[in-house]
């Protein structure tokens, strides 16, 4: 839960990984020496094959990057105008709050005259910062500054409470998936990918680079079991979700089934998820080069892009077994 917690508590927006990606390398330094940071910023891991060897690479992926708040305007009495940086809800936001890089903490607000649209637009929101001038607002924050909602982690009943959820639980599963990981006859490459919120571009390049013969991210997917939710056959603590198709993906059948009947092997419980709005890296990684077969793991997550993603632990253990199965295995 410590590991957990530091991971969805540190800053970490796209494009502004730095922190996040220190984080990770820092863990994974014991369990993993070949390690190296490319251009975009992704964080790429390699685990040699062990034992029976086979000279086929499977790459894993999480994105560290999260959902952000980038400064574009500061006014005269040291308010803060903003745009997204990934899925901003506006309706999600009010009233929480953000923490840029250099540790300034702001408040969200939304302007309240009668003329104000309904629903308020981005440009009715601002962050205050508690300046009362711009030349004050300016020693603290400047234009193209980069927020991120700043948020306690907690476990409650099972369920984790964070910001962040997405996908630093994808990351969490991959950091633990590696620790346990005994023998591999693939080449094992694990990703921890950057601004995948603004349009999935780390996996892009990584994938590029490595090359591999099968892929599988890991991320989190919604749910259909809150008071009148979209129908979708995915729930909290009902297992780890194994993706057939989002709005960018199509999980190849060949992958799809071995998970499945990895899963059905391990005896863990799992779930078929079909998510309608959203997708995850696997949806460019699939098409890197000559195509690569590829699958997602997923971990139901209620409120993702909210301040406060809740998911349940016993599905990221399960997330977890099937991802060192599917390490140890292969997909040959
Ligand atoms: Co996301
Ligand atoms: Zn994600």
């Amino acid at each position: 839960m410590e590991l957990i917690k530091n991971l969805t508590e540190i800053y970490g927006p796209s494009g502004r990984e730095e922190k996040i990606r220190s984080l990770i390398r820092a863990e994974i330094k014991k369990i993993c020496k070949d390690t190296k940071v490319d251009a975009l910023g992704n964080l790429i891991a390699y685990l040699p094959a062990k034992g029976k060897k086979n000279s086929k690479k499977l790459m894993f992926c999480a994105h560290m990057d999260e959902i952000g708040l980038i400064v574009k305007h500061i006014d005269n009495q040291g308010f803060i105008r903003f745009a997204n940086v990934g899925g901003i809800f506006l309706e999600k936001i009010l009233h929480h709050r953000v923490i840029f890089e250099n540790g300034t903490i702001g408040v969200i607000g939304v302007e309240s005259k009668p003329e104000t649209p309904k629903p308020p637009q981005i440009d009715n929101y601002y962050i205050d910062i508690g300046a009362r001038k711009l030349k004050e607002a300016e020693k603290m924050v400047k234009i193209g500054d980069i927020a991120s909602f700043y948020q306690s982690t907690e476990l409650t009943n099972n369920k984790i409470i964070a910001k962040a959820l997405d996908d630093r639980i994808g990351c969490y599963c991959l950091i633990q998936a590696m620790r346990q990981i005994k023998k591999n006859s693939s080449e094992l490459y694990f990703v921890f990918s950057a601004q995948e919120e603004v349009g999935l571009r780390g996996a892009r390049t990584s994938a590029f680079g490595i090359n591999p013969d099968y892929a599988i991210a890991v991320d989190v997917t919604g749910t259909g079991d809150t008071p009148e939710s979209p129908r979708m056959a995915v729930g909290l603590g009902k297992g780890v979700a194994i993706k057939i198709m989002d709005s960018a993906f199509i999980a190849h059948p060949f992958i799809k089934e071995k998970l499945v009947s990895y899963a059905q092997r391990l005896k863990i419980p799992y779930q078929i998820e079909v998510l309608e709005r959203g997708t995850t890296d696997a949806a460019v990684i699939q098409m890197t080069r000559e195509g690569v077969l590829s699958g997602v793991i997923s971990v139901p997550t209620r409120y993702i892009h909210s301040p406060n993603e809740v998911c349940d632990l016993s599905d990221v253990d399960s997330a977890i077994k099937l991802i060192v199965h599917s390490a140890e295995q292969g997909f040959e």
